[in-house]
C-alpha cells in the first residue's frame, strides 16, 4: 500500500543522558513498531489520527508537542499538507510510554510514510534527519540517538558530535530483554535540564562520572561482541549506578530495577529520560526473560518482552 511507513522502538543499553554531552552511548532497536499511514484527506488540513496504545495521559501530555513536531517535518520535507490535504494515522505494536523511543518512532514512521505517499525517495540518512527535526518538537534539542535507532534498527554505537558518529554494532545471536514500565510519564527535556543544572554546580563530581560512563562504553561494547553476558549485566548495573548519581532515576525506578535483579537478570538500569518511564532488564533465554516479566507484572507493572541485537534492516 502507498504512504506506509515503519519506525522502530528503541532501547538505550548504555549512557542515556551522557550521550548529551558527546559521551558514547550504545542503543538498540526492539521489535516493537510503530507504523504510519498517509492519505488525502478531504479538509484543506493536515490530520492525525493517533490509534497508538499508550500509557493513560501520555497523548495528551505529547499533543502539542506532537503537532510542533509534525509541522516541523512537513515543513523541512517542503510538503504544504494544508493545501494538499493530507491525513496521517498512527498505529502498530509499539507501547506508547516514556523512554522507549515513541515519538521518536513516529516521527521516522511518518517521515517514511510521507516520502512514499509523495515519490520522494529519501535514504535512511534523510528520513533520519528529517525525524530529527521532528524530535525536536518534542526534545528541543535530543542527542539524535532515538531517531538513529528507530530508523536504522539493529544494534548501534552512537555518538554525537560535529558529525555524529554511527556505527553498526554485531552480536552472534540477539538477547531477550525485557522492559518494564512504572507507568509514569516522564519529562524528558526537564530530566536533561536537571543533569545540565547540577553538572554545572559539581564539575569535578560530574567529570569523575561522565569518565566513567564513557569507559563503560568501550567495556560494553567488546561484551556484547563477544557475548559475555555476565559482563554486560555488570556493566548496566554499574551504569545504573551513575545515572542515580546524576540524579534521573526514580523510587519506581529503583524498585523495578531490583525486582528485576533478584529474578536473576543479568544486569538492570533505567532506560531514556528517567524520572519515571521504562527500565531495561538483561535476560538471556526465553526462561529467564519470563520469570523477570511475571515478577515484575505481579508488582502490577506493564513489561514488554523483546530482543536486542536483532537487525531489522539497518546500517552496514
Ligand atoms: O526519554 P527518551 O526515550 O526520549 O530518551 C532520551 C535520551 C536522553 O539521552 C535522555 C536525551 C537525548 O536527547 O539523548
Amino acid at each position: 500500500m502507498k504512504g506506509r511507513g515503519i519506525g522502530f522502538g528503541k532501547a538505550i543499553l548504555f549512557n542515556e543522558h551522557f550521550v548529551v554531552y558527546g559521551i558514547p552511548s550504545i542503543v538498540s532497536a526492539i521489535g516493537n513498531h510503530t507504523v504510519a499511514k498517509v492519505e488525502q484527506w478531504e479538509e484543506a488540513e493536515l490530520k492525525l489520527e493517533d490509534n497508538r496504545k499508550a500509557t493513560p495521559k501520555y497523548k495528551e501530555d505529547k499533543l502539542e508537542q506532537q503537532k510542533d513536531s509534525l509541522n516541523r517535518m512537513v515543513k523541512k520535507m517542503n510538503i504544504n499538507a494544508s493545501k494538499n490535504g493530507l491525513k496521517i494515522t498512527l498505529e502498530g505494536n509499539l507501547y506508547c510510554a516514556s523512554g522507549i523511543g515513541a515519538s521518536a518512532a513516529s516521527c521516522v514512521a511518518i517521515a517514511r510514510a510521507l516520502s512514499d505517499y509523495f515519490d520522494m525517495n529519501l535514504s535512511d540518512d534523510e528520513i533520519n534527519d528529517v525525524a530529527y527535526e521532528g524530535e525536536m518538537g518534542y526534545h528541543g534539542t535530543p542527542s539524535g540517538v532515538d531517531n538513529t535507532a528507530s530508523t536504522f534498527g539493529g544494534l548501534i554505537w552512537f555518538q554525537k558530535g560535529e558529525n555524529n558518529i554511527i556505527e553498526k554494532i554485531s552480536m552472534r545471536n540477539p538477547v531477550e530483554i525485557v522492559i518494564g514500565n512504572t507507568g509514569k510519564v516522564a519529562d524528558t527535556v526537564a530530566a536533561v535540564a536537571g543533569v545540565r543544572e547540577r553538572k554545572e554546580k559539581n564539575p569535578e563530581k560530574y567529570k569523575e562520572i561522565f569518565d566513567r560512563a564513557e569507559n563503560i562504553t568501550y567495556l560494553a561494547r567488546d561484551a556484547l561482541q563477544t557475548g559475555d553476558f555476565k559482563e554486560v549485566g555488570k556493566l548496566m548495573n554499574e551504569n545504573h549506578k551513575l545515572l542515580q548519581q546524576i540524579g534521573v532515576s526514580s523510587r519506581e525506578l529503583d524498585f523495578l530495577v531490583s525486582v528485576a535483579r533478584d529474578q536473576g537478570a543479568f544486569g538492570a538500569k533505567l532506560t531514556g529520560g528517567g524520572l519515571g518511564g521504562n527500565m531495561i532488564a538483561l535476560t538471556p533465554g526465553k526462561e529467564l526473560q519470563e520469570d523477570v516479566a511475571n515478577a515484575i507484572e505481579k508488582e502490577g507493572y506493564q513489561t514488554v518482552k523483546t530482543v536486542v541485537g536483532a537487525s531489522y534492516g539497518g546500517i552496514e
